[in-house]
């Protein structure tokens, strides 16, 4: 089943993310994807704070990820945007974002589709600018 909303700020788009928290499971990945600017770490903030993240959530651009503490155990960050492909980084790199119990959400997917197990990933997210401070988001 796929849905699709438009926001026109980044308060609905964090609304989106915490709509779609609310329907995640441990172990769950989820991928985000979208342009530049598009609103990816607004998306992944509003799931997150939904979640229990209570400190800061910013983008894990100079690191591969963050890893938080919420509510249902923990929550991992990833942007693989500087990360093109597994292949010269320790296979083991990225282990502890991706633990049996943690959700984990990632910006970027594309630029390294070998750095996260495919058999979880539980959704996939789409965000594109729709003019101004508007954004269309599909939930696959
Ligand atoms: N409807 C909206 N939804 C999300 N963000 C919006 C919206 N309108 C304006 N913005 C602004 O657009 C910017 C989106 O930044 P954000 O870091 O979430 O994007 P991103 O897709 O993660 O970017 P990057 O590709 O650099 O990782 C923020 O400054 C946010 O306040
Ligand atoms: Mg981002």
């Amino acid at each position: 089943m796929s849905a699709t909303e438009l926001t026109s700020g980044p308060e609905g788009t964090e609304a989106a993310g915490a709509a779609l928290a609310a329907r995640l499971k441990a172990g769950d990945v989820v991928l985000v994807s979208g342009e530049l600017g598009a609103g990816k770490t607004t998306f992944v903030r509003g799931a997150l704070r939904s979640l229990g993240v209570t400190g800061p959530i910013t983008s894990p651009t100079f690191v591969v990820g963050h890893l938080h503490e919420g509510r249902t155990g923990p929550l991992a960050h990833l942007d693989l945007y500087r990360l093109a492909g597994m292949g010269s980084e320790d296979p083991g790199l990225l282990d502890a974002f991706f633990a049996d119990d943690t959700i984990a959400f990632v910006e970027w997917p594309e630029h390294a589709l070998d750095a996260f197990p495919h058999a979880r990933v539980a959704h996939r997210v789409q965000l594109a600018h729709a003019g101004g401070d508007e954004r269309r988001i599909e939930i696959a």
